[in-house]
């Protein structure tokens, strides 16, 4: 075992567990962040999107060892209550079906929005085509997204 400090969602934390250990597990089974779910564990569904330093990343496939000192974003820490326009654009076009793939697709487009705040239906296409959602929501996503962008 090994400690690593990392900032997530603003707050300084220190873990004591094995280099190998994936990210995703750290936040769910460590800090009780269980916001990002397990789907493959082989980063091709999405359902573990987190942010690192800003960026959407698959947190099932990163050793902790290698994000130390790095800054995670879950979607716990996403905004304050809850009221980022791609949470509140979730809400007013009622996207989730059963929500397990959810938290990931809207840290995907979040990082989507902060690095182009205007992505045509081809850029958001092209952004999200990674995250699968097993129920088929995806014509919500794509339009939640753009009323977000529009907000
Ligand atoms: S659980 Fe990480 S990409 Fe599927
Ligand atoms: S809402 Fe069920 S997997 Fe996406």
């Amino acid at each position: 075992m090994s400690q690593y400090t990392l900032t997530v969602n603003g707050r300084d934390v220190t873990v004591d567990v094995e280099p190998d250990t994936p990210v995703l597990w750290v936040l769910r089974d460590h800090l009780g962040l269980v916001g990002a779910k397990y789907g493959c564990g082989v980063a091709q569904c999405g359902a573990c999107t987190v942010h690192l330093n800003g960026s959407a990343v698959r947190s099932c496939s990163i050793p902790v060892s290698g994000v130390a000192g790095q800054r995670i974003t879950t979607i716990e820490g996403l905004s304050e209550r809850g009221d980022h326009p791609l949470q509140k654009a979730w809400l007013e076009h009622d996207v989730p079906q059963c929500g397990y793939c959810q938290a990931g697709q809207i840290m995907n487009a979040a990082a989507l929005l902060a690095s182009n705040p205007s992505p045509t239906d081809n850029e958001i296409d092209e952004a999200m085509h990674g995250n699968i959602c097993r129920c088929g929501t995806y014509t919500r996503i794509h339009a939640a997204i753009k009323t977000a962008a529009a907000e």
